[in-house]
């Protein structure tokens, strides 16, 4: 607790911070203007209500927790106090918190993870005496890609908000966006004059915002419920009210620039662009338009946004807008570049005069329309310090370099990994420690922070993790060691079987250093075809060999609490992934049986991959965290009404394979999911491989543009509009299955009739 005379000391200490002037400065300022302002008190006892959730209420009482500003900004201390309690004090709430989930972590050998929430500490336990000081090396650390907010997050309640929040507040994260808006736009539009129609003609479906608020699409999947757009601004404020308990700061969205195309009937001597098609996209459901933010409308409309998401929901003085997320701005002159960021920055300064603009550094990277000039006089125009970027992919395509450290702007390092929250393990361990430092140490370096900006989660925990932990620590983490101890503390079990396939995933999936982007398009979830060209970037034995140590490892993880549920999980990973790397394998020789004429050998491929198909639904019922059920249910459970569930679910549905009217953005966002595999990916690559079959059995050509007719109208069109039900719990024991297939698969891998037909080796792109 801070008393009266405390805060005049942090009030000298900040003004004597301030005298010092240059670019070391800039991540301190920024926290200092980010700073939520709730209490210490607040804080404080947000912090203990997180530690009663996170290991309940009598262990929970063994810590003492102290916010305490006059320590070191992001910094915590911990002491054994002489009631045997442990103290864990913190500059704020989040600091307490990565402080807790260190003892848990690498005091008591006991870790959490997304799905993983609660910890179980003996009875008997006594805390050792630990006495430690830590401060953050980055000044931020920050979540969130605007697209989690749809692959991932989008069916929650606030109970899974909840548990998620506890996790980002212990690993340290200071700074996240809230990108709901809905609701408010809605009174804004019809204030303005826009009708019901117009308005219901804008909004994207549930599954589909994250795309409508950056104005790639319109309407797609809509219309959006009244009911929906209220609800998620109540959801919405809550997950604001518990970040900013806890200490972390909430970047709300501000005007990017995208109106519905109605606008121009109320406004018509306004400056407009259409905004470019985006993955084509039919005109219903694309280029809304894009004021131009020169225009007083602009402004205008600017304001009165920004207002009320303010009186909504607080502010931290910081605000995210991205106005050309993926579509060309409408000039490339440095001149128009400077006038459009300083139009944009001055619609949130006249709200709040301390307004920090967060931008997406993705459009950077994703067109070569930024040119290195273009990118100068954008970011230049703001004030320095006024705009934060966020170095989107900084793992593989950073742009920090090629920008002088983003011309003096203050910039977070972020790994972005994955896309569209696809299965699949993958990661590039060897850069995020390598790279974070490369950034910190540059010649006028303005990096200010390290983040994680996944499209999607729920899989590669390891290497989000490692990257939050490297944001924190000054000095480089040591991989092998570290991987050691995520093993121990992911199963709670000293098992060197369990360290020794940690290490060969992380040699194998996680050593990924390639230009490709890697997407998640495995053949297995790919529309089926005689063109596609799997690619590895691993030695597939390194994934078979962990498996193998994890099943034998079995005795080692106790059944009788929650660790044997996340050594489950990881079975199931684990035999997703080599079932799924087989299957690139097999069908790399299925294409080339067909090339070469081989009938009985693409027969017996043929068969092999349907048989493993269905092992694949097999092991993925078993898991919990692999069900298309729990999806599809959670979607319909948020529907405002009945009649509104068959909305939901075709959003749901949708966004997972057709990702669009007519396939616009097919299989992106795919997932391994028991039910998907049984009913979408399995019956396609059953009707190919007929198809295929036949074509050579009747000595024709296999008819692509046929075969793509009719799974576009039978298989995927169709299973966005389909409403079977499927479990939301897993059937079967996983253990069992995962031996069953390992015994099985390893069988045929010494069979000469299988060695014959599948020589093949998938290319291996180093
Ligand atoms: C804990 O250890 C520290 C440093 O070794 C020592 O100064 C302190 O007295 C110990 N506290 C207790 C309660 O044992
Ligand atoms: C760093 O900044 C100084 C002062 O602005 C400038 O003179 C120098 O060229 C910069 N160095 C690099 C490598 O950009
Ligand atoms: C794990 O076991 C090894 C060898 O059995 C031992 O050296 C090590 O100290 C143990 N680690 C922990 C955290 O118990
Ligand atoms: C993959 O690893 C295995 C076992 O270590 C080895 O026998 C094999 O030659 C490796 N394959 C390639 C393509 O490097
Ligand atoms: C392939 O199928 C399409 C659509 O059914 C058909 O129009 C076309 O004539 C077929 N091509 C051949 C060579 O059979
Ligand atoms: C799915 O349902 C929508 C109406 O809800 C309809 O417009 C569309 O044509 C249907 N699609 C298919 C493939 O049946």
């Amino acid at each position: 607790m801070v008393g009266r005379v405390s805060v005049l000391l942090l009030l000298v200490l900040t003004f004597v911070h301030k005298l010092s002037f240059g670019h070391c400065q800039l991540g301190p300022e920024l926290v200092a203007r980010l700073t939520p302002e709730t209490t210490p008190d607040v804080q404080e006892a947000a912090v203990r209500q997180l530690m009663q959730r996170v290991i309940g209420l009598r262990a929970s009482n063994l810590f003492q927790v102290e916010v305490n500003k006059l320590l070191e900004t992001s910094s915590y201390q911990i002491s054994r106090l002489d009631n045997g309690k442990v103290l864990i004090a913190g500059w704020d709430g989040v600091s307490v918190c990565k402080g807790f989930h260190y003892y848990l972590k690498y005091v008591l050998n006991q870790d959490l993870d997304w799905f993983k929430t609660r910890i179980e500490l003996s009875e008997q336990l006594q805390l050792p005496n630990v006495t430690l000081t830590s401060k953050s090396a980055s000044s931020i650390i920050y979540y969130q890609n605007v697209c989690t907010w749809s692959y991932s997050y989008v069916w929650w309640s606030f109970e899974e908000w909840r548990a998620h929040i506890d996790w980002m507040a212990m690993m340290g994260i200071n700074l996240v966006i809230a990108p709901n808006q809905e609701a408010i736009w809605q009174a804004v539009y019809t204030e303005l004059g826009l009708n019901a129609n117009e308005i219901d003609a804008h909004f994207a479906g549930p599954a589909f915002q994250a795309w409508q608020r950056m104005g790639n699409i319109r309407g797609w999947a809509g219309p959006l419920p009244p009911a929906h757009r209220r609800l998620q601004q109540l959801l919405q404020q809550l997950i604001v009210r518990a970040q900013r308990e806890l200490g972390m700061s909430v970047a709300l969205p501000a005007f990017a620039g995208h109106v519905p195309t109605a606008m121009r009937r109320v406004f018509p001597n306004a400056n407009y662009t259409p905004a470019e098609r985006w993955n084509n996209f039919p005109d219903q459901y694309c280029c809304d338009l894009f004021v131009e933010p020169h225009d007083p409308l602009f402004q205008q409309l600017g304001a009165m946004f920004l207002r009320r998401v303010i009186q909504v929901y607080g502010s931290n003085h910081i605000y995210f807008s991205d106005p050309f997320n993926e579509m060309q701005p409408p000039l490339a002159e440095p001149g128009y570049m400077r006038s459009t960021a300083k139009a944009i920055y001055n619609s949130m300064r006249e709200v709040d005069g301390n307004a920090v603009w967060l931008l997406q550094g993705w459009m950077f990277l994703k067109d070569i329309f930024w040119t290195d000039e273009l990118i100068e006089a954008f970011l230049t125009a703001v004030p320095r310090g006024r705009i934060l970027v966020l170095d989107l992919q900084s793992e593989q395509f950073p742009q920090y370099q090629r920008t002088h450290s983003y011309y003096g702007q203050p910039f977070v390092w972020c790994m972005l990994n994955n896309f569209g929250g696809t299965l699949g393990l993958f990661g590039s361990a060897q850069f995020i420690g390598s790279g974070i430092a490369s950034a910190r140490i540059m010649p006028n370096s303005s990096l200010v922070g390290v983040g994680i900006t996944p499209e999607g989660i729920g899989q590669n925990y390891a290497i989000f993790a490692l990257t939050l932990e490297q944001g924190w620590s000054a000095s480089e983490l040591q991989l092998g060691d570290w991987f050691d101890h995520f093993a121990l503390t992911r199963y709670g079990v000293n098992d060197t079987r369990l360290a020794q396939a940690w290490q060969l995933l992380r040699g194998g999936v996680y050593s990924f250093h390639g230009l490709q982007r890697m997407r998640g398009k495995y053949a297995l979830n790919r529309r089926p075809g005689l063109n596609l060209n799997p690619w590895t970037w691993y030695n597939g034995s390194s994934v078979t060999d962990a498996w193998q140590l994890l099943l034998a490892s079995r005795e080692m993880v106790p059944l009788t609490d929650d660790r044997y549920a996340i050594y489950e999980h990881d079975l199931v990973d684990i035999t997703r992934q080599f079932l799924q790397q087989s299957f690139d394998q097999i069908y790399v020789n299925l294409r080339s049986a067909y090339r070469k004429e081989q009938l009985n050998r693409l027969e017996y491929l043929a068969g092999k991959l349907l048989e493993l198909l269905d092992d694949m639904e097999r092991i993925l019922a078993s898991g919990v965290h692999y069900l298309l059920g729990t999806w599809l249910e959670a979607a319909k459970k948020l529907a405002p009404s009945d009649k509104l569930r068959p909305l939901y679910e075709f959003n749901a549905r949708n966004q997972l394979t057709s990702w669009g009217p007519n396939g616009q953005i097919l299989d992106y966002a795919t997932k391994q999911w028991s039910g998907l595999m049984c009913d979408y990916y399995q019956p396609r690559w059953a009707m190919f491989l007929d198809a295929v079959t036949r074509a050579m059995q009747t000595h024709r050509p296999f008819n692509a543009t046929d075969f793509k007719q009719r799974v576009a109208n039978e298989i995927e069109l169709p299973f966005s509009n389909l409403t079977k039900m499927y479990p939301t719990k897993p059937m079967g024991n996983t253990w069992l299955i995962s031996n069953d297939i390992y015994i099985k698969w390893s069988s045929y891998a010494k069979e000469t009739q299988f060695l014959h037909n599948c020589r093949l080796p998938v290319k291996l792109l180093t």
